[in-house]
């Protein structure tokens, strides 16, 4: 018996090293898979991807209808998914083509709203389909999700214009995609608009905002010391040079900052709140950082960046982001996780009523 178990042991050792280095199952992309194997691997994916995203709810502060966050997904998707996958009205390119397993195009998609924000989130190991940059910005891949729940509703024309902006609308083919060689002049107004003022909640408004915090917050995209799946890849790229250029450009601009609102907060609340914070709490006041610099509207430090009038959605995801992390590790960030520790949820989105209505006209709230 001792023999029998000792010769299966070797003969196992033997067999397992003859494949290990002679390799007969192949790994050649170029080779497809038996019939039916394919059929299975892909109904394996859907089946964990379901498991996995069955009770994933939509968050409070995201709408998936809103046009702004389509039109950042449609953004996004331009810079890092069109590459692999096409787009509307667009084929895919003949190499990621010939992938193993190829991406698909992503019309007539039948996955529920988590299942797509699971996927943009996770990826899919072993196929090549990436997980979301920007570690723990868990509310990021949700814009992803707007996007492709509409895709079969964009041609060429309208995809371009969503994730390009009207001025590069028609350039799809000048515009490469995925990580570097995105034309520069393309780069940041197809998201942040040509004024500066984010096109409508596609993303945060910039114009006006101090040199100093752009550099910094630049600067921290690019090294990674903020965390963001949108950003980081643009932030990457970007050279010293294009920083200052850049920083100074916006720095510049001018524009009346008024916020999106959220459908919820009480901005009389928060505005009691920024003002006085809450010494029971150990809220500190967030007006003597954010408030009252030459500007009233302006925050008193030129490294301290301008909240009053950005939309209610990044206000509420930037003080989740200071609270519950992933906390950037720019310099100053830690007063931040200070000031937002001891918010409740309900603070934050009273804070975020406040700041989006805070405008140089007064306030939701009344000045
Ligand atoms: C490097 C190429 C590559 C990139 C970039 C890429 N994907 Fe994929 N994606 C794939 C591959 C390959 C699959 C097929 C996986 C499978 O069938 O198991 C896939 C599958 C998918 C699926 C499932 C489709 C289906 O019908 O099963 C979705 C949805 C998807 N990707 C969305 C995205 C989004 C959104 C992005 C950008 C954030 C993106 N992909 C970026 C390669 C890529
Ligand atoms: C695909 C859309 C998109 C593009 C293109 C884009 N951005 Fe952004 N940008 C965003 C989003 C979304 C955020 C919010 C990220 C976060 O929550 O950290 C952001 C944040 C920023 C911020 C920080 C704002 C703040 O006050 O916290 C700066 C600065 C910025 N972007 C500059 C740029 C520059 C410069 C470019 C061009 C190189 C660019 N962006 C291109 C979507 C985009
Ligand atoms: C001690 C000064 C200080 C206080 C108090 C403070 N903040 Fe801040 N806040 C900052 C600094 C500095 C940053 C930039 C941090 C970084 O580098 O990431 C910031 C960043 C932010 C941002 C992100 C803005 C952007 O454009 O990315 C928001 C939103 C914000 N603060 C809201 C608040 C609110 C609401 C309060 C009150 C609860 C508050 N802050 C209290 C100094 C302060």
């Amino acid at each position: 018996m001792k023999r029998l178990v000792l010769f299966a042991a070797v003969l196992l050792f033997v067999l397992g090293n003859a494949f290990y280095w002679l390799a007969p199952y192949t790994i050649a992309a170029s080779t497809p898979h038996w019939p039916g194997v394919g059929e299975v691997l892909h109904q394996y994916m859907r089946n964990a991807v379901a498991i996995r995203s069955r009770d994933k709810e939509v968050p409070r502060q995201v709408d998936l209808d809103d046009p702004g966050l389509i039109r950042l997904g449609a953004g996004h998707f331009a810079t890092g998914c069109a590459t692999c996958h096409g787009a509307p009205g667009i084929a895919r390119n003949p190499i990621p083509a010939e992938m193993m397993p190829a991406p698909p195009m992503l019309d007539g998609l039948d996955f529920t709203d988590g299942e797509l924000w699971w996927i943009a989130r996770h990826g899919i190991r072993y196929s090549g389909m990436p997980s979301w940059p920007g570690e723990g910005r868990e509310v990021e891949p949700w814009a992803i999700a707007a996007f492709l729940r509409a895709y079969d509703d964009f041609d060429r024309a309208s995809y371009e214009e969503a994730a390009l902006g009207t001025e590069y609308a028609g350039d799809a083919i000048r515009f490469p995609g995925l990580y570097g060689a995105i034309p520069k002049d393309m780069a940041c107004a197809r998201c942040h608009g040509e004024d500066g003022m984010g096109r409508e909640g596609t993303a945060p408004k910039l114009a006006g905002q101090s040199r100093e915090w752009l550099t910094l917050v630049l600067n921290a995209y690019h090294d990674g010391s903020r965390e963001s799946g949108f950003m980081e890849p643009l932030g990457a790229i970007l050279t010293d040079a294009n920083i200052d250029g850049i920083s100074d450009m916006y720095a510049k601009m001018e524009g009346d900052w008024s916020g999106r609102p959220l459908p919820f907060g009480d901005a009389e609340r928060g505005a009691e709140l920024a003002r006085k914070g809450d010494e029971h709490d150990d809220i500190a006041s967030c007006a003597s950082c954010h408030e009252g610099g030459d500007d009233p509207l302006m925050p008193r430090r030129a490294d301290t960046p301008r909240i009053a009038g950005q939309d209610g959605f990044w206000l509420y995801n930037w003080l989740l982001m200071y609270r519950d992390g992933p906390v950037p590790e720019t310099p100053r960030a830690h007063l931040m996780e200070a000031a937002a520790k001891p918010l409740s949820d309900g603070d934050i989105a009273d804070l975020a009523a406040y700041y989006a209505g805070l405008t140089a006209g007064g306030t939701a709230a009344g000045n």
